[in-house]
């Protein structure tokens, strides 16, 4: 299907949707207990089997522009750093000196001939190799074969840099996103401007995902954010293995009920995001402005980060542009910060009350249902990519 005929029977889908008073639903309701939530154990296994030994997307491809591009960042206390080599290529490695484990650089981006390490000055190039040892004359027998960064499997795709935390564990991003690629390759991702960067502290991840995953709450929790835009409690819902899309309507999307298809524009209509397993969502929320959030679990039940990246279709330059930009980044940001982490601050106080022993998941909640069946999917297999 291209994409055209794909947002025509997606702004088909939504209208019928419309008319009807309906939303795609799941076969049932479902109940998840509160240990889901909140059992630190239960939180420990989650993050060493979900997130160290599945492919993560931890940087988008801008965020590395060129040759010699670096970031670095500590993702669930896994100091990483990302580069791009003299080739191109993207790769990730663990930030610790080969020596005696010193971080190389610090939280951050920018551009590096080579990484010094600040504890004795052994130095790596911007591919990880082991360049040089202060002192080598004295130190003894270590090089580049044996003392080079460690490095952790890394692939580029869809515009986003996927790496595995775990060193020695390698994956295929291509087995890993499956149909799922189709939908990605569809945001060209690579050919946005990054305008805006910043972290979120949330409750936990799980409640912090789930808000992620429906509509229902729009037109009572952001009724002056972003659910001034959206119909409340209609969505669309498709599954591609572990990943999914929901699509939501626009309130403009009634327009469409007395014109003829032929002049639909049904982009405008509608909005697409895509939820890669277990916390991407890559949202388009109003015109020409993109909002990728990175959802990671904290040390503790309770706490998770959030990375939201703001991006523009192209770099704002005129006045319309920028207040256009700065007014998305805004209303994103009081959207999840001030509005869906206050409501899931309060459902994380209230999970020991024993006021809940489950939640339930409503049929009109199915992406947050298929996300809960997931990630008990992924607890109960071996490690690794299916
Ligand atoms: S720890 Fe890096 S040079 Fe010693
Ligand atoms: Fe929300």
């Amino acid at each position: 299907m291209t994409a055209a005929s794909d947002s025509m029977a997606l702004a088909r889908r939504a209208l019928a949707h419309l008319r009807n008073k309906t939303t795609d639903q799941a076969p049932g309701t479902m109940q998840q207990p509160i240990g889901a939530y909140s059992d630190p154990e239960r939180h420990a296994r989650e993050v060493d089997r979900i997130f160290r030994h599945l492919p993560l997307a931890l940087a988008l491809s801008v965020e590395l522009p060129a040759a010699k591009s670096y970031r670095a960042m500590t993702v669930m206390d896994v100091p990483v750093i990302l580069t791009r080599g003299e080739d191109g290529v993207a790769r990730a490695f663990i930030n610790a000196c080969r020596h005696r484990g010193a971080q190389l650089c610090r939280a951050g981006s920018g551009t590096a001939q080579r990484f010094v390490c600040p504890y004795h000055a052994w130095q790596y190039d911007i591919q990880g190799k082991l360049t040089g040892i202060y002192g080598s004359a004295t130190f003894g027998d270590v090089s580049a074969q044996t003392h080079s960064l460690t490095e952790l499997s890394c692939a580029e795709h869809c515009g986003l840099i996927w790496v595995m935390l775990t060193p020695g564990e390698s994956f295929d991003v291509r087995t890993w996103l499956g149909d799922f690629v189709t939908q990605l390759d569809t945001l060209n991702l690579e050919r946005w401007f990054l305008y805006d960067q910043r972290e979120i502290p949330g409750p936990g991840w799980k409640i912090a995902w789930d808000g992620y995953l429906e509509a229902y709450h729009h037109n009572t929790v952001h009724v002056n954010t972003v659910g001034r835009f959206t119909i409340g409690n209609l969505s669309l819902h498709d599954t591609y293995g572990p990943h999914q899309r929901i699509v939501f309507g626009r309130r403009t999307l009634r327009e469409l009920m007395d014109l003829p298809e032929e002049q639909w524009e049904p982009e405008k209509h509608i909005r697409r995001i895509h939820l890669g397993f277990p916390g991407l969502a890559i949202s388009g929320v109003l015109g020409d402005h993109c909002l990728v959030s990175q959802v990671f679990p904290g040390p503790t039940p309770d706490t998770s980060i959030t990375r939201q990246s703001v991006l523009a279709a192209r770099e704002p330059v005129t006045p319309e542009e920028k207040l256009a930009t700065e007014s998305f980044s805004a209303v994103v940001l009081n959207a999840v910060r001030d509005e869906d982490y206050v409501i899931g601050a309060g459902v994380q106080a209230g999970l020991k009350s024993g006021g809940n022993k489950s939640f339930t998941f409503g049929r009109n909640e199915p992406a947050v249902q298929h996300f809960h069946k997931t990630v008990a999917s992924f607890m109960q297999r071996a490690v690794g990519v299916p």
